[in-house]
């Protein structure tokens, strides 16, 4: 019998639940079996590697238990050490009862802190006996009975972060204990001593116990991206490896804080695409959508959704880190948006790649990323990393699709589907990010894509000063467009005139970039006026163009009245 035989003869097995009942059977974990009779060749030998591509490759591998990106949730980036048995059992029912478990969060994981402070006299680990005085296994049904799988945490070191202790020299004993407990998924950290070991030694022994026991164990290895992980981790039978330092509810990072932003760890876990997959993820940690720290600035609702945007995109876990008990309406929107969590759970497996990027002279990026789905479709996302309003444009030739008379882009934010020729683009908010699928032909309910850009999208004046601002109206779509009215929409008390407000013969945007005689746009110029008495204020002002059948964009920009000395 070779290898392959071996693991396929061992690769289902009978589960019991609590009533003794035959459960059906589940796939056994087979990380590192499966790469080895599918990717392992490819995964290693990088110069041939194009695993930013699994389309292809998924369809023969092995099942694993993560064939696509785990979700769930985990306590740390809210709690801290303050759990106990309570907050995980509220938890677990929050998240069946808000729609979170429906749209495919499946694991409730507790982190650092769960344990004693000293292993019993057997040397077995001791549940903190006030925090969870009933043990693990309790909660584990618990949460297993609500339909949920339990996650908890270790350390591949003498103790774990919090100090508390760690599982290095006890892997067979705690990888049995996780198993006679019911746990579903382990967190393995790499705090405290090493004793010379180095990490692949560490984290192979326990994977190795976990395998010794009759429990499938999904293995998250969390050594911060320390010692290039991508390239041993799947090996040293990880699932999926952290691929930086602990985030926190930044942007970007702060001297005088401790943690990465968003946007380091994005840049961190961009080069990385080639090695996530299915069965194997790069993890740039868990979420912090909605997470609220009294110590933290906390992300904006913009960043919040270019978060989950952008780990969507990377095929990244999705673990929520925001105290699911009490959500806020639009934390749970973007927590729940069913067509991204679509794009991050495609069967492909792959991680976006960024084709597009450019640093203004403030120093900040816009970029364009593409992830190619199974069926062929792109996902593309436009971030502006930028403090100031930005317009940001690919093409569907850049995303890698096939040529076509025209596509259309799904704003999967609000669901509006565009019809263009070729080009995407969006104005993006500061810290935003636009988010399309984007398939070849065309579709039911299109809208012909167009833009409204602005000479300026923040303006001083004083009162009674005239301000002109230049509108211009590009078409993408691959129809002409005739009819648009651009008109501007003022506050009480402002005055406004325009050189034209009505274009016609605008034609088709061209299918590619770079073409500059496309013809697709039409510019025109309008004076705008405060008031001579109007108060010091920062005024919210939109021009709108109306074109096609009822079609309206608008664009908007702010103006500071400010008396001059
Ligand atoms: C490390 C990990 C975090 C968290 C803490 C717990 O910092 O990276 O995600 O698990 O330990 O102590």
């Amino acid at each position: 019998m070779n290898d392959e035989d071996a693991y396929n003869d061992n690769n289902t097995m009978d589960r019991v639940d609590d009533n003794n009942s035959i459960l059906p059977p589940i796939t056994r974990r087979s990380t590192m079996k499966g790469l080895a009779t599918t990717g392992a060749s490819n995964f290693f030998a990088s110069s041939t590697v194009t695993a930013t591509d699994n389309t292809n490759q998924s369809e023969g591998s092995d099942k694993t238990l993560v064939d696509t990106p785990p979700m769930g949730w985990n306590s740390w980036n809210t709690f801290y050490c303050d759990i106990d048995a309570g907050l995980i059992k509220d938890t677990t029912d929050a998240m069946v009862e808000n729609g979170m478990k429906e749209v495919g969060y499946e694991y409730i994981c507790i982190d650092d802190c769960w344990m004693a402070s000293e292993r019993d006299a057997n040397g077995d680990l001791q549940p903190d006996p006030e925090t969870f005085p009933n043990g693990i296994g309790a909660v584990a049904d618990y949460v297993r009975k609500r339909g949920l799988k339990l996650g908890i945490y270790q350390s591949a070191g003498t103790t774990t972060c919090e100090g508390l202790p760690g599982s290095l020299g006890y892997e067979e004993k705690d990888a049995q204990s996780f198993a006679d407990w019911g746990v579903d998924y382990l967190k393995y950290d790499n705090c405290g001593e090493h004793c010379g070991l180095s990490a692949i030694e560490r984290y192979t022994r326990m994977h190795k116990a976990l395998e010794a026991t009759d429990r499938d164990i999904l293995l998250s290895i969390c050594e911060w991206g320390d010692n290039d992980p991508w390239m041993w981790a799947p090996e040293a039978g990880g699932n999926l490896w952290r691929t930086t330092g602990d985030i926190k509810p930044l942007w970007s990072a702060k001297e005088n804080l401790w943690g990465n932003g968003i946007i380091d760890i994005i840049d961190q876990n961009e080069p990385l695409a080639e090695y996530a997959g299915p069965g194997h993820w790069n993890d740039p940690d868990m979420l912090v959508v909605g997470v609220d720290l009294p110590e933290y600035p906390n992300l904006t609702e913009v960043e919040d959704r270019t978060h989950f945007g952008m780990w969507a995109m990377m095929a990244a876990p999705l673990i929520a880190g925001n105290d699911i008990r009490n959500i806020s309406k639009n934390t749970h929107d973007i927590l729940t948006n069913e067509e991204l969590i679509e794009i991050n759970q495609d069967p492909a497996g792959n991680q976006a790649i960024r084709i597009q990027r450019t640093t203004g002279q403030d120093g900040l990026s816009r970029s364009v990323w593409t992830k190619k789905l199974a069926n062929g479709d792109r996902a593309v996302e436009l971030l502006n990393c930028s403090d100031r309003r930005t317009t940001i444009t690919t093409s569907a030739q850049e995303v890698g699709l096939d040529e076509a008379s025209c596509y259309v882009a799904r704003n999967l934010w609000n669901g509006t589907n565009w019809q263009t020729a070729g080009l995407i683009s969006a104005a993006v908010p500061p810290h935003g990010l636009a988010v399309f699928r984007v398939s070849c032909g065309n579709s039911d309910n299109t809208k012909p894509l167009a833009i409204v850009l602005l000479s300026a999208n923040e303006e001083t004046v004083a009162p009674g000063e005239a301000l002109s601002q230049t509108v211009r109206f590009t078409n993408y779509s691959s129809i002409a467009v005739n009819n648009v009215r651009t008109s501007f929409n003022s506050p009480g008390g402002w005055e406004s005139e325009s050189t034209t407000t009505t274009f016609n013969d605008i034609a088709a945007g061209p299918a590619v970039l770079g073409v500059s005689d496309a013809q697709n746009d039409a510019e025109t110029d309008w004076m705008i006026r405060p008031s001579k008495d109007a108060m010091p204020q920062e005024c919210e002002l939109g021009v709108t163009a109306e074109y096609a059948d009822r079609m309206s964009i608008e664009e908007s920009f702010t103006v500071n009245i400010e008396y001059q000395s």
